[in-house]
């Protein structure tokens, strides 16, 4: 029997203002974009915002529906928008972030299982790293460099 260890490395950032100019603008867009989250079940809202190497910028904030799982997440919104909008494009940077209508949300918001699947599938397709911000309302601001770090053991089309 042999053990296989995973590590994984996150980049924690104090504040928006200690991140990268263009990120921080990215951010400021995830935050902005939030405020059109339709989360009258959850009250928990999400906003995305994704930097393509074309320059564009696509935006996302989380869709509920009465049928809870026919709503989804703001990650797939924006990503399956870059897809749909500019195929060609490659993703450089995501930036996320979440608040909830109930408590204050002060720990870093990661994108879901599914999203990381959904994103895997971009990364893996265009063979370069997409770079993730994440956080919360306020406090720290974790980067992860590659989707990689996020989802070990990603399920991809080689194994098909
Ligand atoms: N949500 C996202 O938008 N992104 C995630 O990565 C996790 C969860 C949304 C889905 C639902 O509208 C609400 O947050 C609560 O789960």
């Amino acid at each position: 029997m042999k053990h296989i260890k995973i590590t994984t490395e996150i980049i924690v950032y104090d504040s928006i203002q200690e991140l990268p100019t263009l990120v921080q603008d990215l951010m400021e867009k995830a935050i902005e974009v939030k405020r059109n989250a339709y989360a009258p079940y959850s009250k928990f809202r999400v906003g995305c915002a994704i930097l393509l190497d074309n320059g564009a910028i696509v935006l996302g904030s989380n869709q509920e529906n009465a049928a809870y799982p026919s709503g989804l997440c703001a990650e797939r919104v924006a990503i399956f928008q870059a897809g749909s909008i500019y195929p060609e494009a490659h993703i450089l940077k995501i930036a996320i972030t979440a608040s909830s209508d109930i408590n204050l949300t002060d720990t870093p918001v990661p994108p879901c299982g599914s999203c990381r699947q959904s994103i895997a599938e971009y990364e893996i397709r265009q063979s370069s790293p997409i770079e993730i911000y994440f956080m919360g309302e306020i406090g720290q601001i974790y980067k992860s460099a590659s989707l990689k770090n996020l989802l070990p053991f990603m399920f991809e089309t080689k194994l098909l």
